[in-house]
């Protein structure tokens, strides 16, 4: 603590999927920051995500909930925070479906409790001061087969998840327009590549093909996702917390929208070749199974406003990004054995033994 930082910004939920990125990012490309990472380690976060960089000198991890008011309280003393960028969350729909309640305590009151203890530190002085909130395009309901959501699409969250989530960008925009406290959210489509926990449909299909296991595809499969690499939207959060206006949203998605049907196939091919197995065996494995209660039919995200203001757009083709997380799920097997472990076993019986 002695080392005198440019800046201190706290990362909430560091130790999950799209936040173990950004911590990398930010760690790796700012050595004069100190990133100080909150996060409870739910069943989602894991440690192991952020092997390389632990023993990094401007990297603090702190265990701990971020609706524990008096501890945020105090990490906001001892590092002075000038920056909050926040995703901890409960992030899966249908965990949402099963218990909601967790994601009003998680989603809704944890970030209030931030917006709260950052505008008690803060007291009025903004300057240099941001508080960026990571959030998702379900907040804009569902698409039919036409259109795009923007920044002013009105919200209509049709999931308890995306209900929590839309609550806590009301919270985040009421902070701002309150009190002026310094905030910007972003809205960003499905993610994908390594380090996603295999209860998203990506990392599990690939878990399954591996393991022979049926492929549960929910419905007829017709439902459609804009996929991006999570290292862009990393990139994209970077851009935005440095050179974002305040009060203002942005949209971040891929242009890239597939049919979950053909992904799987996509996925069966690609493991097939990679697992020397016949073409068509992994197909084989696909399972229809009973639809996901109020599942949203379409998302695509319009991301013309992160690209016309701030210069951002995807890195990735999808089958290169596709490509590189098979391998990575397929090198680092101890990593999925140890997160599908315990838990998770539980959980898929009640999620898919029913359907
Ligand atoms: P994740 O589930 O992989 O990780 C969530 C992290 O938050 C975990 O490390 C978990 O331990 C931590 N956490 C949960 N509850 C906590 C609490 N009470 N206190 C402290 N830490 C807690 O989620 P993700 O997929 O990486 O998503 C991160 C954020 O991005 C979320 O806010 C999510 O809504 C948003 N988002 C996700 C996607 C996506 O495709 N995954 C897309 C758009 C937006
Ligand atoms: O759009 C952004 C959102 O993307 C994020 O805010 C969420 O945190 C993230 O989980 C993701 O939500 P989805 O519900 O779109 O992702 P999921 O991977 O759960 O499902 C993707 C699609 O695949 C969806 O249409 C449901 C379907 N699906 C999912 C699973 C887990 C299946 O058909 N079978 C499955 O077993």
């Amino acid at each position: 603590m002695t080392k005198n930082f440019e800046r201190s910004i706290l990362v909430t939920g560091g130790a999950g999927f799209i936040g173990s990125h950004v911590v990398r990012l930010l760690v790796n490309k700012y050595p004069g920051y100190r990133i100080v990472n909150l996060d409870a380690l739910t069943y989602a976060g894991n440690l192991e995500n952020l092997k390389d960089i632990e023993g990094a000198a401007n990297y603090v991890f702190e265990k701990g909930d971020i609706a524990d008011e008096q501890l945020v309280g105090s990490l906001f003393n001892t590092y002075a925070f000038d920056g909050v960028i926040h995703l901890a969350a409960e992030s899966h729909v249908d965990r949402s479906i099963l218990d909601p309640l967790q994601f009003v305590r998680t989603n809704v009151l944890g970030t209030v409790v931030l917006l709260n203890v950052a505008k008690k530190a803060w007291q009025g002085n903004y300057e240099g001061k941001r508080f960026y909130h990571v959030s998702t395009d379900e907040v804009y309901g569902s698409l039919g087969e036409e259109g795009f959501f923007t920044e002013t699409t009105a919200y209509d969250p049709r999931s308890p998840y995306s209900a929590s989530k839309a609550s806590s960008d009301h919270f985040v925009m009421a902070y701002h327009h309150t009190y002026h406290l310094p905030v910007v959210i972003s809205n960003c489509s499905n993610n994908y590549g390594s380090h996603h926990f295999p209860e998203k449909l990506i990392p599990l299909m690939i878990n399954n093909i591996r393991n022979n296991k049926p492929l549960p595809v929910y419905g007829k499969g017709e439902n459609i996702r804009d996929w991006l690499w999570v290292e862009d939207h990393a990139r994209a959060i970077d851009l935005i917390y440095h050179k974002g206006k305040d009060g203002e949203k942005y949209n971040v998605g891929g242009f890239n929208e597939w049919k979950n049907i053909d992904l799987v196939h996509l996925l069966c091919r690609i493991m097939d070749r990679k697992l020397g197995r016949e073409e068509g065996a992994s197909a084989k494995l696909i399972t229809y199974v009973t639809d996901r209660p109020g599942h949203d039919l379409r998302y695509a995200i319009d991301a013309t406003k992160l690209n016309t203001e701030l210069g951002w757009q995807p890195s990735l083709q999808f089958e290169e990004g596709l490509e590189k997380t098979v391998d990575w799920y397929l090198q680092n097997q101890e990593w999925v054995d140890h997160v599908t472990s315990g838990d998770y076993q539980s959980y898929y019986e009640t999620q898919y033994h029913k359907r």
